[in-house]
C-alpha cells in the first residue's frame, strides 16, 4: 500500500500501545514517520525498526508530552529530519483513576498537561508547517461522552477538552484544506487498559455490544483511513470506535 507515499507523519506517545500501532500502520501506508516517547526508549527503537523494515523512514524522539518545549522541539526535529509535516496524531495520554474528593492535585496537573496541553503544543507548532491536505487526528476517548465507572471524571475532563479542541480547530483550519478529527476509542487492549485481568475488564465487557475489547490495529486502521485520500471530506468529527459500548 502506498496511499501516504511522500507524506510525513508525527505520532506522539508511540513507543507502545495504540500509538505504536498507528505509527507502524502509517509507515506501511508509505509515510515517513516520527514518533515521540516518554520513557520507553527500547520500545520506541523497535517501532522505528519495524517501520524501516516496511520500507519507510522513521525517527524516534524523546519528548515528554507534558513539556511544551520538548513537544515543540519534536515537531521541529520531524520537519528538519523528514523534510515536511502532513499528519499529526495527538495520541500520547495517561490516566489516573481516583474519586474526585481524593484526587491528588499533582495528578490533575499531570493529566491536563500530558493529555491536553501536549496536544495544544504539538498542534500549535505543527500548523505552521502543514498545507493543503494536512491531517490532525486526535486520540480522545469514548469517556468524554460516557463513562461506566467511578473515578474517571478527570480523565473524562481531559478527553472532553480534546473533543472541543477538535471542533474549534476544524473550523479554523478547514479553509486551509486541513482536516481535524477526534477518535473516541472504547476499551482497547493495551498496557493502559488490559483486556485480561485489567481493572475495568470484568465490569465493562458485558456492556460492549461486541463483548470484547478493541485491538490497537483496529484503531490504527481508522487513523489510516482518515489520514489517506478517502478521508478528505471528514473533519470536525468525533468518531466512536467502541465495539458498540455506546450503542
Ligand atoms: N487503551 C484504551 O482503552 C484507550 C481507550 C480510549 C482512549 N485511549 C487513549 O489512547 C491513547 C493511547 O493509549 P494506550 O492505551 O495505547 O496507552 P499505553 O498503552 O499506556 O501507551 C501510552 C503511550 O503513550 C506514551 N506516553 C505516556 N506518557 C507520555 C508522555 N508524558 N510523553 C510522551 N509519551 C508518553 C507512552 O510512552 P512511554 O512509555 O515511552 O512513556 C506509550 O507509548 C491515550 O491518549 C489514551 O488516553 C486508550
Amino acid at each position: 500500500m502506498s496511499t501516504l507515499k511522500g507524506k510525513v507523519a508525527l505520532v506522539t506517545g508511540a513507543s507502545r500501545g495504540i500509538g505504536a500501532s498507528i505509527a507502524k500502520r502509517l509507515g506501511r501506508d508509505g509515510a515517513s514517520v516520527a514518533i515521540t516517547y516518554g520513557a520507553s526508549r527500547e520500545k520506541a527503537d523497535e517501532v522505528v525498526k519495524s517501520i524501516e523494515a516496511s520500507g519507510s523512514r522513521a525517527l524516534a524522539i524523546k519528548a515528554d508530552n507534558g513539556d511544551p518545549q520538548a513537544v515543540k522541539s519534536a515537531v521541529a526535529q520531524t520537519v528538519a529530519q523528514l523534510g515536511r509535516l502532513d499528519i499529526l496524531v495527538n495520541n500520547a495520554g495517561i490516566v489516573h483513576v481516583a474519586l474526585v474528593g481524593d484526587f491528588p492535585e499533582d495528578q490533575f496537573e499531570r493529566m491536563l498537561s500530558v493529555n491536553v496541553r501536549g496536544a495544544f503544543a504539538a498542534t500549535r507548532e505543527a500548523v505552521k508547517h502543514m498545507g493543503e491536505g494536512g491531517r490532525i487526528i486526535n486520540i480522545g476517548s469514548i469517556n468524554s461522552d460516557l463513562i461506566t465507572y467511578a473515578g474517571g471524571s478527570i480523565y473524562s475532563l481531559t478527553k472532553g477538552a480534546i473533543a472541543g479542541f477538535t471542533h474549534g480547530l476544524a473550523r479554523e483550519l478547514g479553509p486551509r484544506g486541513i482536516t481535524v478529527n477526534n477518535l473516541q476509542p472504547g476499551p482497547v487492549d493495551t498496557d493502559m487498559n488490559p483486556e485480561e485481568g485489567g481493572q475495568f475488564s470484568a465490569s465493562v465487557k458485558p456492556l460492549i455490544a461486541l463483548r470484547r475489547y478493541g485491538k490497537v490495529d483496529e484503531v490504527a486502521g481508522l487513523v489510516s483511513f482518515l489520514a489517506g485520500p478517502e478521508g478528505a471530506f471528514i473533519t470536525g468529527a468525533n468518531l466512536r470506535i467502541d465495539g458498540g459500548l455506546s450503542a
